[in-house]
């Protein structure tokens, strides 16, 4: 089966592709390199033995994308490329509003006009908003506070909007929770432009030597240690959900909605702990005052996933600490 893997060269798009090609799918990408470099592509290949094919193109070009459809024939497409920002969502809506939403558009007027109409739509446990409960199940009420998760709850809706008048079109929505952590060979992995917004990749920095400290942003959240609670997953672990959401996608019609979290929720401080538990480093870190936005706690309910798609995340907090850990130093 040929799959093509957009936003392949970004963080959870190039270990989907390491993944695809270990099962023995062909793996088509393009990505406009817009948030990740193109030496990732040797990196696949180097890690798995196995050669992709490469196409820059920017969903914003529609012709761009035409040479991928015309010279292949695809079983699925696993849709990762898009902003992901939440802050800088805030500051230029147009910006989210426009690569995400009008970009998605392009990319299925192609994938109409070519007939391949299987998609595994990477989306967002922030389309919860402020869950009322924890944890979370696929059925709860979604809302949305930034433009980022906006553009997520409109996919969602858009995508699912596809399959009413063509029985054709089979959507995979994956409502992905945090991932965190790297291959285990150190050559694929996160690493943000600029100071992180985001805890691993911040703590990866204050790890390294490049940040001073690392920022908790509140200690009086109503949760065990007051500081905020998430689920974090393995982005190895999270890649293999998507495998088995191809099969999905290949074998049903209409829409399937799955999170993809571990089912665990860790604090702030139990991160930084098992940071230093796992690496033998120190995290120094004080307290500032909550980030606008957050919430307190947010977890999956992944039975769904376990039930239907016969997935369950299986790296542990230790093992998302030592490999981020690793990537860390080996790309400084
Ligand atoms: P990433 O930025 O590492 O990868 C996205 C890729 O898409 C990048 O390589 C970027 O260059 C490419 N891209 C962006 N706009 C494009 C365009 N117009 N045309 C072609 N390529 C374009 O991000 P990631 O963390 O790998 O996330 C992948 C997807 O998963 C995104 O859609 C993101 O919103 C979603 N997601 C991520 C997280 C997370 O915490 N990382 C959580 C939930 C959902
Ligand atoms: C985790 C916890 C922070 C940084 C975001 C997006 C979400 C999804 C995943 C794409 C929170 C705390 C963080 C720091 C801190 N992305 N924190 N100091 O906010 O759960 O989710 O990424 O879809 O949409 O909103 O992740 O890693 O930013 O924060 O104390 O320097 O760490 O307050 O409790 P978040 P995060």
């Amino acid at each position: 089966m040929k799959i093509l893997v957009t936003g392949g060269t970004g963080y959870i798009g190039s270990h989907t592709c390491v993944e695809l090609l270990q099962k023995g799918y062909e793996v088509v990408v393009f990505d406009n390199l817009y948030n990740s470099k193109i030496d990732v592509v040797d990196k696949i290949e180097k890690i798995t033995g196995k050669k992709i094919t490469f196409y820059k193109a920017d969903m914003l070009d529609k012709e761009s994308m035409r040479p991928v459809f015309a010279e292949h024939t695809f079983d699925a497409v696993i849709h990762f490329a898009g902003l992901k920002a939440v802050g800088e969502s805030v500051e230029k809506p147009l910006l989210y509003y426009k690569n995400n939403i009008a970009g998605t558009l392009n990319l299925c007027e192609m994938m109409n006009e070519y007939g391949c109409k299987k998609i595994i739509f990477s989306s967002s446990a922030t389309v919860y908003g402020s869950p009322e409960t924890v944890p979370i199940t696929e059925d709860f009420p979604l809302s949305t506070t930034n433009p980022y998760g906006s553009t997520k709850l409109m996919l969602e809706g858009i995508l699912s909007d596809l399959c009413v008048p063509d029985k054709e079109w089979s959507v995979v929505l994956l409502r992905y929770f945090n991932p965190i952590g790297a291959h285990e060979s150190g050559l694929l992995g996160e690493s943000p432009n600029g100071i992180p917004n985001n805890l691993m990749p911040y703590i990866m920095q204050v790890a390294v030597g490049k940040l001073p400290e690392l920022g908790v942003f509140g200690n009086d959240y109503d949760t065990p240690d007051g500081t905020g609670v998430r689920d974090y997953i393995h982005v190895v672990d999270l890649a293999k959900g998507h495998v088995n959401a191809v099969e999905k996608a290949t074998s049903a019609n209409g829409v399937n909605i799955y999170n993809l979290g571990t089912g665990n929720g860790y604090s702030v401080l139990d991160i930084v702990k098992a940071f230093e538990a796992a690496n033998g480093v120190t995290i120094p870190y004080s307290i500032k005052p909550r980030r606008a936005g957050d919430i307190a706690t947010c977890y999956a309910n992944p039975k769904k996933a376990k039930d239907e798609l016969g997935w369950e995340a299986k790296y542990d907090l230790q093992r998302m600490c030592e490999d981020s850990w690793r990537f860390a130093k080996m790309n400084q």
